[in-house]
C-alpha cells in the first residue's frame, strides 16, 4: 500500500480593514453595482502598514499547526508560495521558519502567481509519497495592495491580502489523491508583475504593479480549467459526480461559475470566498479550503477538486479525499 498525504490542519488569516466596492469607487472611475456584476467581488481585505506576507503566513501557520495539534518542531519542510515576498532572499518560508521557532526543517518558496498554493502542495505531496518527509506545511500568501496599482480599475476592484496554510502528514489512508501541473510562458505579457529594480531596458518595467489584460486572461482561464478538470478525473478514473466540493482559486465569480457548469456541479457544492476578500492570488484556495473545512461544510471522507490558474500561465489541480 503506497502512501498518502494527508490533510492534518487548516489555517487562514485575512487582515482586519476591509475595503469596500464603495470604498474603490472613490478612487477610480467604477461601481459597486459594476464590480458585484462583473467579478462577484463586494470586498477585500487590506493588510496594515506593519503586517507582511511573512507575518501573515505565521497567523494562519499557527492556526493550521493547532489544528493538527502537532508540534511545530515535527515539520519537516515549509513550502511558501507568494508572489509579494517580504524580501527576495531569504525566502518567506525560511522567515516563517525562524518566526515559528523551527530549527531543523528545510524552507523555500513557490512562485507561480495565483497557482502557488497548488504547485507547493503537488510539491510537497511528492516528497511525502516517496518517504522524503512526513510532515510539510504549505502555505500561500499575499500582499496584494502593496502591488496593485490603485488608479488602475482593471486590476484594483480585484486583489485582496491574506494568507492560508495547510499541514499534510504521511498516512496509509488516503489523502492527496492526484495532482497536476502546468505552465505557459507565452502569455507574459497578459498578466505580470515587474520586478522594477532589476528591470532591464529591455522591459523598461519601472513601477512594481500587476499589469493584467483582464478580458484575455479571463478567457484562457475559462478554457484552461475546464481542460485541466477533464485531466484530473481522468487521471482518477472518475465521474464528475464523484465530486463533492470544487474549491476554486478566486478570481472571478463567472469563471468559477463556468468550471461548475463544466462538471455540472451546482454552485452549493463550490467554495466561494471571494465576495468578502477579493483574489488573494496563492492564497485563495488555502483560504477557501480553510474556510469550508472550519465552518463544517467540507467533512471527512469527502472529494475535494482544489483547482487555480494564474500569471505564466500557470494552472494547477489537486483531488483530495478529504
Ligand atoms: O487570478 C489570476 C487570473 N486573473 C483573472 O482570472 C482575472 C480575469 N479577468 C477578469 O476577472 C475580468 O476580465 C475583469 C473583471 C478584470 C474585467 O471584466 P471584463 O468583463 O473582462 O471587462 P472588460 O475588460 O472586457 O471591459 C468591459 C468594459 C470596458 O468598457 P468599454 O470599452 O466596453 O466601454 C472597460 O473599460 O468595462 C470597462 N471597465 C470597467 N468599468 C467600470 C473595466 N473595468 C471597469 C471597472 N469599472 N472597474
Amino acid at each position: 500500500m503506497g502512501t498518502y498525504a494527508r490533510i492534518i490542519g487548516t489555517g487562514g488569516y485575512l487582515p482586519e480593514s476591509q475595503r469596500t466596492n464603495e470604498d474603490i469607487s472613490l478612487l477610480v472611475d467604477t461601481s459597486d453595482a459594476w464590480i458585484l456584476e462583473r467579478t462577484g467581488i463586494k470586498s477585500r481585505r487590506i493588510a496594515a502598514a506593519d503586517e507582511s506576507a511573512a507575518s501573515m503566513a505565521e497567523i494562519a501557520a499557527r492556526q493550521a499547526i493547532e489544528v493538527a495539534g502537532i508540534a511545530a518542531e515535527e515539520i519537516d519542510a515549509i513550502i511558501v508560495a507568494t508572489g509579494t515576498p517580504d524580501r527576495v532572499y531569504p525566502s518567506t518560508a525560511c522567515l516563517l521558519q525562524h518566526r515559528l521557532g523551527i530549527q531543523q526543517c528545510v524552507g523555500f518558496d513557490v512562485q507561480a502567481a495565483c497557482s502557488g498554493s497548488i504547485f507547493a502542495l503537488s510539491i510537497a505531496d511528492q516528497y511525502i509519497k516517496t518517504g522524503m518527509y512526513r510532515k510539510v506545511l504549505v502555505v500561500g500568501s499575499e500582499i496584494c495592495s502593496r502591488v496593485v496599482d490603485w488608479t488602475d480599475r482593471g486590476t484594483c476592484i480585484l486583489f485582496g491580502d491574506g494568507a492560508g496554510a495547510l499541514l499534510l502528514e504521511a498516512s496509509a489512508e488516503p489523502g492527496v489523491l492526484s495532482t497536476h501541473i502546468h505552465s505557459d510562458g507565452q502569455y507574459e505579457e497578459l498578466l505580470y508583475l515587474p520586478n522594477p529594480q532589476v528591470a532591464s531596458a529591455l522591459t523598461k518595467d519601472d513601477v512594481g504593479f500587476i499589469n493584467m489584460r483582464g478580458n484575455e486572461v479571463f478567457k484562457v482561464a475559462v478554457n484552461t480549467l475546464g481542460r485541466i478538470v477533464d485531466e484530473t478525473l481522468a487521471a482518477n478514473n472518475l465521474d464528475k459526480t464523484a465530486i463533492d466540493w470544487l474549491v476554486p482559486h478566486q478570481a472571478n465569480i463567472r469563471i468559477i461559475e463556468a468550471t461548475a457548469r463544466k462538471l455540472k456541479m451546482s454552485m452549493e457544492q463550490v467554495v466561494v470566498t471571494l465576495q468578502h476578500q477579493g483574489n488573494t492570488s496563492s492564497a485563495s484556495v488555502l483560504l477557501a479550503l480553510n474556510e469550508a473545512v472550519r465552518d463544517g461544510r467540507i467533512q471527512r471522507g469527502q472529494i475535494l477538486l482544489l483547482e487555480a490558474f494564474g500569471a505564466g500561465f500557470t494552472w494547477g489541480s489537486a483531488l483530495i479525499k478529504y
